[in-house]
């Protein structure tokens, strides 16, 4: 008669400061007690246990049109600014916003880029290309990892990949720079409108006259692979081009860049696993998956309920938001074994960082090869190597994981 009532779960912010430095702490206790939350304050439903997680990706009920909708809903009026429209436009041909049948056709397209054969092509220039970058950093130096390795290693390779020449590629940082808020914070933040639809709308002529360029003179590269593809019967439009290329350049870059710094941030927190990394004494290909599972960069995606209909006992309304919060579903006790200790000998992660499903990450084996040549190569570099003073800053994203910068002492 007098046992002991729950108490009630404390009031929950994304975007806490805690929430933020340490998300897979501070949504444990929502995971074990209510892995399908309804969050008052973000009119959003929060799916935080593997379970559910793994099956909503799987569920097409959770659809992955959000941003069509945003733009009738909200950048309709006269009063949008036309290049804002323009940005999201671009955007909303994106295949990871598309339904079937767009989905799968765009897809296909773009397949051919990622086959374990043209990855491992890469592997070559990818292994010289971060050794130049660990070059140039001094020994015995105070250096960030993220703008010295890290996020240069990415971002140079997707350039190459696409057929960016060396001598734009400046312009081409900058701008994406520009757009990038718009991918890593969501959608609700007009505040930053202005800088993302200026520089969306130079990436969009930019990329129109190297589209011009390659349909006169065809390369060794994606976008003239996706110019030929566009000659055939399955035509992809102008705008499908321009959606595929941007959706490429940015899936590919501070993704990756985090993936390395977390990563490396990971391994320095754990001396044990850095010493087998160091002395190969770990299967990468599994190490990579525990990386991913222990601290991956892709930390929330976002659907939005394209009917009414029950889930895990509970009414999900046509039109409402979910969050499913990939890293902390990653750390699931019900699933993984001492889920809070970074175990690169685990063998087989099934993890959730690279998404599941139809919408599974495209990009995951560039990822996973940029990723397994520069975490050995940087810890192997610098032997003494630490983190300097200083407090770690999390960049306050919902959707991505990753710091604002990682600073490092290398000797
Ligand atoms: C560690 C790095 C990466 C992480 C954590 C990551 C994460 C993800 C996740 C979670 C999804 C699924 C999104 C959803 O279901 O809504 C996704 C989709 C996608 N990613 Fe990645 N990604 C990474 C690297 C890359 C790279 C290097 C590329 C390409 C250069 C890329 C291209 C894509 C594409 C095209 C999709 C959409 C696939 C589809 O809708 O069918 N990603 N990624």
């Amino acid at each position: 008669m007098f046992g002991l009532s729950t108490p009630p779960l404390p009031a929950l912010d994304l975007m806490a400061p805690e929430a933020i430095s340490d998300p897979q702490g501070y949504f444990a206790e929502l995971r074990m007690r209510q892995p399908v939350y309804w969050d008052p304050r973000y009119r959003s439903w929060l799916i935080t246990s593997y379970q559910h997680t793994a099956e909503a990706l799987r569920d097409e009920r959770f659809s992955s049109d959000r941003i069509d909708p945003y733009i009738r809903k909200k950048l309709s009026g006269p009063e949008t600014d036309p290049l804002v429209r323009q940005a999201f436009e671009v955007l909303s041909g994106w295949m990871v916003f598309k339904e079937e049948p767009a989905h799968a056709r765009l897809r296909r397209l773009c397949t051919l880029a990622f086959t374990p054969q043209s990855i491992n092509a890469l592997r070559a220039r990818v292994e010289s290309l971060c050794t130049e970058l660990l070059d140039a950093i001094p020994s015995s130096y105070e250096f960030d990892l993220i703008t010295q390795v890290a996020a240069p290693l990415p971002s140079i390779v997707i350039a190459e990949m696409l057929g960016v020449p060396v001598a734009d590629r400046a312009n081409f940082e900058r701008w994406t720079a520009l757009v990038s808020p718009l991918v890593s914070t969501g959608l609700d933040d007009p505040t930053r409108y202005g800088s993302v639809a200026s520089g969306m709308a130079s990436l969009v002529e930019y990329f129109t006259g190297l589209f011009a360029r390659y349909r006169e003179a065809p390369a060794d590269n994606l976008i003239s692979a996706l110019l030929r593809a566009a000659e055939d019967e399955d035509a992809l439009s102008e705008a499908e081009l321009m959606a595929t290329c941007t959706l490429m350049l940015f899936g590919g870059h501070e993704t990756t860049a985090n993936f390395i710094a977390n990563g490396v941030l990971a391994l320095l927190r754990h001396p044990d696993q850095l010493a087998m990394v160091r002395h190969d004494q770990v299967d990468m290909k599994h190490a990579l998956e525990e990386f991913m599972r222990y601290d991956g960069p892709g930390k929330t995606v976002v659907r939005v309920a394209r009917e009414d209909f029950e889930f895990a006992g509970h009414s999900i309304k046509a039109g409402q938001r979910i969050f499913l919060i990939l890293s902390v579903a990653n750390r699931d006790p019900a699933i993984f074994e001492d889920p809070e200790r970074l175990k690169l000998d685990r063998g087989q992660v099934r993890h959730l960082g690279f998404g599941s499903g139809s919408h599974f990450c495209l990009g995951a084996p560039l990822a996973r090869l940029e990723t397994g040549i520069a975490i050995p190569q940087i810890v192997k570099r610098f032997p003494g190597l630490r983190l300097a003073q200083g407090p770690l800053k999390w960049l306050p994203f919902l959707g991505t994981r990753g710091l604002r910068e990682l600073r490092l002492l290398a000797s």
